[in-house]
């Protein structure tokens, strides 16, 4: 075995040069990669002992694509184009043996293969579009002519992967083997290398485009199936338009096309905001200063207490992935009621197709319901879910106390409550934690993981990797009213009131944020919520503030057809003259003066108050970094993946813009909520970013 490059090993075995990538984890494109396959493949073809070639990758998968770290400081050459071009024009007979994951560039060394053998747990996809690209290494080119348009077009405009199995029927793997792969595949090459004759290229096939060709309505389909979901993105308007290409124009020009429309999109914001997020979502779950020797808890018995919304949906997210789950309500009605949605929800996924009556019958038969706390005593972690108020929490905890076997994590679902004073009440506050789950709970994929002042570092783990286990996106974040998520809402929130009161009408306001890529603005995504969560009779000020207003006359929002906007029978909203009139009527009484505000002030204010926000919780240590912040807002709130986060948003504009801006409207409305961050200040003066 002769090592061509750090990353690339060369070996005849049988007749085969054996090109042997071991690049960890996940064998990426790098340059010692691509520099090594290219001299293995150039050296093959001279090599008078080798009459085929294998592409074989060491460790946990085959190759996931190109290596992204390299995509903001330029790619070295030899580029990928050039290395796939060599393997394409080899005059002998080249095969990749896949196991694990070929995605991206990954899949595109495959398809420039004439062959490929993988094993039956493979995984193969065209991603970019997650990453705000395409597949530039003639992978929109390759994939349609492989499997078909319909499919291709499925393919990467979705990103998902496909497995093995459909790999095989559609012509995309040769073969699949069940043994040992490296062995296999290399008798595999080694036949086809004695077969001899022509050996088939994927750049020459055509009969896999006809159908496109006969009926190009296929396009317009493909791009209606998507409109709503790639609503702002570019990717996956390009990622069609080189599928067209491969349809409409040759081989090579199909190539030009893709190469032109990648450049385009590459060197454009949205590559790298989306470029961003997939670093900063694998950041988050990193603990500083929590090492491996911290061995986690086992955690194979789960307890909700509080069968409401958020407490069925939490249950739902451990019976999906196989744990038991006992749940606690205090009437026998609310518990049948919560399991009676529970239900409700299955089968409604299971009338969609995506799970089977059996399945069903697993998830709800891991639910237990029970009416005693103490049935909670066996398990490993105990999620409060009860409604956000203090006493009733802690007198939960204090009875947790009492009853839950040593070592189990007691762990509070509040959205905004001291997790101290809730861990203060217990013999036990280092076996406290948070887990901020977001509604609805088995969909949203956003966890704030809450560290309490004297969480232990175990729990902290165990709270990290138990959301993975749970398939969520977990965020460390630390102690103060709303954590993270919920705090740079309020600000948002405190804005849009102002908006509206200053003279913004407040469908507009909402207009904006959804024209800006969210899902919608902050009056609709109230009512969505409902008026009353945090609302209180009591406390209610229906002369300052609308939103009390609408609460008293029992117009909560959606859930009861009407709040800011009206709904209509198929929930869209209506804006509402009487919202209008409620803030003329508040703006007045205020004294409030009403002018015209511009778009750019609008969504300058809702957007600026977040990431001022933002730096104050960086500040003070609540987030553990500023991409943390950015995961929360894109899995938690809405915020266009395109645009990366707040954080990396405000990156975008420049620091030193930012507080210009921040500094002014602190001048225009002479409200010190617009005193900049201290910690933003010290960043813009450096020339600094947020990090
Ligand atoms: N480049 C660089 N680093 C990568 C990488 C890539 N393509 N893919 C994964 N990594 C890194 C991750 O950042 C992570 O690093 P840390 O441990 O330092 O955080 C490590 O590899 C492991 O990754 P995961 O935690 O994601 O591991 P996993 O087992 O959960 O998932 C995976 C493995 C399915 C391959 C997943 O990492 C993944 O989806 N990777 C990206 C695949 C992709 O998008 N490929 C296309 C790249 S673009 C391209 O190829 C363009 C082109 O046309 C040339």
């Amino acid at each position: 075995m002769v090592a061509i490059t750090n990353m690339v090993d060369y070996a005849v075995e049988d007749g085969v040069a054996v090109l042997t990538l071991n690049n960890p984890p996940v064998n990426a494109l790098s340059h010692g990669v691509r520099a090594g396959l290219l001299q293995g493949v150039e050296k093959a073809q001279q090599d008078q002992a080798v009459s085929a070639i294998l592409i074989y990758c060491e460790g946990r998968t085959f190759i996931a694509g190109a290596d992204i770290t390299e995509f903001s400081s330029g790619m070295k050459e030899p580029g990928l184009h050039q290395v796939l071009t060599a393997i394409d024009n080899s005059a002998k007979p080249t095969v990749a043996a896949i196991h694990g994951t070929a995605l991206g560039g990954g899949l595109e060394t495959a398809l420039s293969c004439n062959y490929r053998v993988a094993v039956s747990t493979v995984k193969c996809g065209l991603p970019e579009v997650n990453l705000g690209i395409l597949p530039g290494a003639g992978g929109t080119q390759r994939l349609p002519r492989v499997v078909g348009v319909e499919k291709a077009l499925q393919m990467i405009t979705t990103g998902v992967p496909i497995g093995a199995v459909e790999a095989h029927q559609l012509g995309l793997v040769d073969a699949l083997v069940e043994g040992d792969l490296r062995a296999e595949a290399l008798a595999f090459a080694k036949q086809k290398a004695a077969e001899g004759g022509e050996h088939p290229r994927v750049r020459d096939r055509e009969d896999k485009l006809q159908p496109a060709r006969d009926n190009p309505e296929i396009f317009a389909m493909a791009r209606q199936m998507i409109a709503k979901r790639a609503r702002g993105f570019l990717a996956p308007e390009y990622n069609i338009r080189c599928v067209e290409a491969a349809v409409n124009q040759p081989f090579d020009e199909g190539l030009n096309t893709e190469g032109k429309l990648f450049m385009e999109l590459m060197s454009g914001p949205q590559a790298r905001s989306q470029q961003h997020f997939f670093f900063a979502e694998r950041e988050a779950s990193k603990i500083a200063g929590i090492g491996k020797e911290v061995a986690e808890r086992p955690i194979n018995k789960v307890g909700v207490i509080g069968a409401g919304l958020m407490g069925g949906g939490i249950a739902m997210n451990m019976a999906n992935v196989g744990i038991p789950v006992t749940i606690v309500e205090t009437k026998q009605e609310a518990l049948d009621r919560g399991l009676g949605v529970i239900r409700k929800n299955y089968e409604n996924t299971a009338k969609k197709g995506r799970l089977s009556p059996e399945q069903v019958e697993q998830r709800c038969g891991l639910i237990q319901g029970s009416l005693a706390l103490d049935d909670l005593a066996d398990c490993d972690l105990i999620i409060e879910a009860v409604f956000e108020n203090m006493a009733v929490k802690k007198q939960i905890f204090t009875n947790l106390d009492k009853l839950a076997k040593p070592g189990a994590i007691l762990a509070s679902n509040t959205s905004a409550l001291d997790l101290n004073d809730i861990a203060a009440v217990t013999s036990r506050p280092e076996d406290v934690i948070g887990l901020h789950f977001f509604s609805p709970a088995n969909v949203m994929k956003l966890l704030e993981v809450v560290r309490g002042d004297k969480t232990a570092d175990d729990v902290i783990k165990t709270g990290m990797s138990f959301a993975k286990r749970i398939k969520k996106v977990a965020v460390l974040v630390g102690v103060c009213f709303g954590f993270v998520g919920n705090r740079i809402l309020f600000s948002r929130q405190y804005q849009s009131d102002k908006l509206a009161l200053e003279g913004a009408n407040y469908a507009r306001v909402d207009k904006l944020l959804y024209d800006f890529g969210f899902p919608m603005g902050p009056f609709q995504m109230a009512d969505l919520a409902g008026l009353d969560i945090g609302w209180l009779k009591e406390t209610s000020k229906p002369d300052l503030f609308v939103k009390d207003r609408l609460c008293e006359m029992g117009e909560l929002g959606q859930k009861t057809g009407s709040g800011y906007y009206d709904y209509d029978e198929k929930r869209r909203p209506v804006p509402r003259q009487q919202t209008t009139d409620f803030y003329l009527e508040t703006s007045k009484a205020l004294g409030v003066e009403q002018r015209d505000i511009s778009d750019e002030e609008i969504l300058d204010r809702l957007l600026l108050s977040m990431i001022n926000e933002g730096a104050k919780v960086l500040d003070e240590g609540i987030a553990q970094r500023a991409s943390d912040i950015d995961v929360v807002y894109v899995y938690g709130y809405g915020w266009p993946v395109y645009r990366g986060g707040p954080m990396h948003y405000a990156n975008s504009l420049g620091l030193d813009k930012v507080l210009e801006k921040i500094r002014h409207y602190h001048q225009l409305t002479g409200d010190d909520f617009w005193a900049p961050s201290p910690y933003l200040v010290k960043l813009a003066e450096q020339g600094e970013s947020f990090k």
